[in-house]
Parts: C-alpha cells; structure tokens; sequence
C-alpha cells in the first residue's frame, strides 16, 4: 500500500492525474486499515500483554510506538485534507509532500516494529507467542466486523489500487 501512495506522488510529480477512486481508496485504506486495524491490534492487544509480561510502558518501545501511532494519524488527516484540496483544486503540491511524509513516517515505524518492537515481543513472550498471535488475529478481525469489512476486501483495494496505477499499455 506504501507502494501504491509512492507511485500516486510520483504520478503528481510528474503532474498527471490521479483519478479520484484512486486517491478515495488510498485514503479509505490509510484511514481504516492502517489506523483501525494496525494501531488498535497493537494497542489493544499487543501492547498490554508485553506490558502484563514486564514490557514498561513508559519510556521504551511500546510508548515509542504510541507516540508514532499518534504521529501516523495527525499525517494521514492532513493528507486527506491535501487530498480533497487537489481534487477540488487540481493542485497537488499539498498532497505529494503529505504523501511522501506520511509514507516514510509509516516505512520507519513498520521497520522499528519488525525489526525491534517485534523481535523483543517474541522473545518476552516465548510460549506465549502463538496465543498472542491468535489474540491479535481476533482483535483484527473485531475491528474489520466494526467497519463491516474484511481483510479480503482491503487485499482487493491495494490490487485495484495498483492496477488503477498501473500504467496503461
Ligand atoms: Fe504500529
């Protein structure tokens, strides 16, 4: 999905258009995939149980990774502002600097958790690991049920989105 938002500010870039859908989807997806699903199932579930296993709160990872949760959010309210400012104005200068903002706050903070957050988590929580994972795999799917969606539905979104990009041969 980063992909597809690198691939929309480059189109900007190099001043095509980007259709509506395509940046309606992107922010669909941002908004509910990305803040619903990943921050709560991470924060609802993933975070207590490294902290019920000795995980600080404050002042380590999990109140870093809080913090850019936070910081994802207020990024991706201001590129759905750029957003609806290019397709009612065509003026994208807005929405490629948030796009490319938002993207790299997004790639360092997937990469801390993979690389750190997560590799940390399974080492606190061994034997417990596999019933996180389930615990995390409900979470996701209790949120998706909220939204009335499905994880199938947002896999489908990214590979419209991709194709919408795609260019035309
Ligand atoms: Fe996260």
């Amino acid at each position: 999905m980063l992909r597809a938002l690198t691939v929309t500010a480059e189109m900007l870039r190099d001043g095509k258009s980007v259709p509506a859908p395509i940046i309606n989807q992107s922010l669909e997806f941002t908004k509910n995939f990305m803040l619903v699903c990943h921050h709560s199932k991470e924060e609802e579930a993933l975070f207590p149980t490294l902290e019920s296993h000795g995980m600080p709160r404050e002042g380590g990872p999990i109140a870093r990774m809080i913090f850019e949760h936070g910081v994802a959010k207020d990024l991706a309210a201001k590129m759905e502002i750029s957003a609806a400012k290019y397709l009612q104005t065509n003026d994208a200068g807005g929405l490629i600097m948030d796009i490319q903002n938002y993207v790299e706050h997004v790639s360092s903070h997937l990469t801390k958790e993979n690389f750190r957050l997560f590799m940390m988590a399974d080492m606190i929580l061994k034997a417990d690991a596999e019933k996180v994972g389930k615990n995390l795999e409900i979470s996701e799917q209790s949120k998706l049920a909220e939204l009335g969606k499905t994880r199938g539905h947002y896999e489908k979104l990214v590979s419209d989105i991709e194709s919408g990009l795609a260019p035309s041969s």
